[in-house]
């Protein structure tokens, strides 16, 4: 692709027509294919979202992007990337199709309280250090119409903008702040990318519900701190540091 400068991130690029997931397919490939790997497909048949959801992906409608990445980080590290991520598709949303949308921590990219785009970080590896990871990408680019269930939840950048985008330079724009972003991340560490996810955060200073061991808790999200916690204080002044993953939050 002519739009494509990062070095590594997408040097190695599989495109399919159809696939079941492109999150499946990387973890299958993962352990003998190159870091930066990128796999995107046209249609997904069997697309996941997080806690087992179904990820709608139909024929060309949006990115359906998988990267495989093997650094030497451990898990604890690595589920930061989705943050990083998150902080990568905002400014490609912006370059591409002008338009401002911000991150419900930790993973999700909302335009007018309504999601247009998820990420599903997956690894494999132990406990100390990991074999590889998969950073799962879905933007619903030019979807019009949303099954029911969806409806008022979901939206896509050309209902939000009332164009029909080329996938490409915006696929490729992806990749390049990925990169900027994850060289940043590895050599400095999260504390600095840590003002832009504040910066970009729709969850700040806002009233979340936390679901910590089937207890549900209402507080105010006041901070992200160095690690990508989000630090919340409750109505009894309380202060508990929610690490993403352990915790379901909800904006109220
Ligand atoms: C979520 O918000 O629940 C995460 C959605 C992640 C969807 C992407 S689309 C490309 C990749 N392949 C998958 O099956 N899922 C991710």
């Amino acid at each position: 692709s002519p739009y494509l400068k990062a070095e590594f991130i997408g040097r190695n690029y599989l495109h399919f027509e159809s696939i079941s997931s492109t999150n499946d397919y990387a973890k299958e490939i993962a352990p003998s294919a190159t870091d930066g790997t990128a796999i995107v497909a046209e249609e997904q048949t069997s697309g996941r979202g997080r806690m087992g959801r179904h990820w709608v992906s139909n024929k060309g409608q949006g990115i359906w992007l998988s990267m495989i990445l093997k650094p030497n980080l451990s898990p604890n590290e690595a589920v930061k990337l989705t943050q990083v991520a998150a902080v990568a598709v905002v400014d490609s949303i912006k370059e591409i199709a002008d338009i401002r949308s911000g991150i419900k921590w930790p993973n999700d990219i909302v335009i007018n309280s309504k999601k247009v785009c998820g990420i599903l970080t997956e690894m494999n590896g132990e406990i100390d250090r990991v074999n590889f990871i998969v950073i799962g990408i879905g933007i619903n680019v030019n979807v019009q119409n949303f099954p029911e269930d969806l409806c008022g939840k979901a939206t896509s950048l050309s209902i939000e903008t009332g164009k029909i985008l080329d996938r490409k330079p915006l696929t490729a724009s992806i990749l390049n702040n990925f990169e900027k972003y994850y060289r940043i991340f590895l050599i400095n560490g999260f504390s600095s990318i840590r003002n832009l996810c504040k910066e970009y955060s729709l969850t700040l200073n806002k009233d979340v519900k936390v679901i910590i061991n089937n207890n549900e808790c209402i507080g105010r999200a006041v901070d992200i701190d160095d690690d990508g916690n989000l630090i919340v204080v409750f109505k009894n002044g309380e202060k508990k540091t929610i690490a993403s993953g352990d915790v379901s939050v909800r904006g109220l």
